[in-house]
């Protein structure tokens, strides 16, 4: 008989892409999660349902074995340091650079330099490892508008397409890392369910 399994995907902009991959190896939500307000579908498949979560609660989910797979982006693994699940496929999907942004002509600064960042620890690691001692601020969204309003000199943030740095008059500095979408798995769930969850990752490998 099939396990039970329950796929956690991130909501916003990559849940078509999620979706899209799914249905290439044909699971399909009974109700369209981008219109729907609910929660947790069902799918054509009995054996499978799907959550809609925030990415960093996909990784909650996924490491407490309530969800037994989740699809979920580098930027909020690396961030969360996660415990209790493997990571076996790059989905290829959602891809994008999280990078050290600031002003096109940035002004001199005294003492130490500010970054505004959700990605707090990502920054701490990465200023620890380069030897900078800077002082990070805590943002929860729109990040560009700091450096503009003067509460930092710079930004750790996502960049895709470059759109939103641009229309703020920032420009990229570094690469901190490329990111993309990964597949993680609940380690317990990968034993007690193996075969289920083993020939779901290589019919989602194969599509890609
Ligand atoms: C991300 C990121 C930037 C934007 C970059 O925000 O924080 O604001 O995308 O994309 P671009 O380079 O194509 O302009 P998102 O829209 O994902 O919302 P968020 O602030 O909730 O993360």
């Amino acid at each position: 008989m099939k396990s039970k399994l329950l796929i956690a995907l991130s909501k916003g902009r990559l849940l078509q892409q999620e979706l899209d991959l799914l249905e290439r190896i044909k699971i399909m939500p009974r109700k369209d999660p981008i219109k729907s307000r609910k929660l947790v579908f069902e799918t054509n498949r009995a054996d499978i349902s799907i959550l809609v979560l925030r990415g960093s609660d996909v990784v909650t989910y996924v490491r407490h074995g309530t969800a037994d797979i989740g699809m979920v982006g580098k930027d909020i693994l690396i961030e969360q340091k996660g415990d209790g699940f493997y990571e076996p496929l790059d989905l290829g999907i959602g891809k994008c650079r999280l990078m050290v942004a600031g002003p096109e002509n940035e002004s001199a600064y005294a003492g130490r330099l500010k970054i505004a960042t959700k990605f707090t620890n990502t920054a701490k690691r990465y200023y620890a490892m380069k030897g900078q001692q800077v002082e990070i601020i805590k943002l929860f969204g729109a990040m560009e508008l700091a450096p503009v309003m003067g509460l930092a000199h710079r930004i750790v943030d996502i960049v895709e397409t470059g759109e939103t740095l641009r229309a703020n008059g920032l420009v990229p500095i570094e690469e901190i890392i490329k990111i993309s979408t990964k597949l993680i798995v609940n380690e317990s769930s990968y034993k007690t369910k193996f075969d289920d969850i083993k020939n779901l990752i290589n019919e989602i490998g194969s599509s890609l």
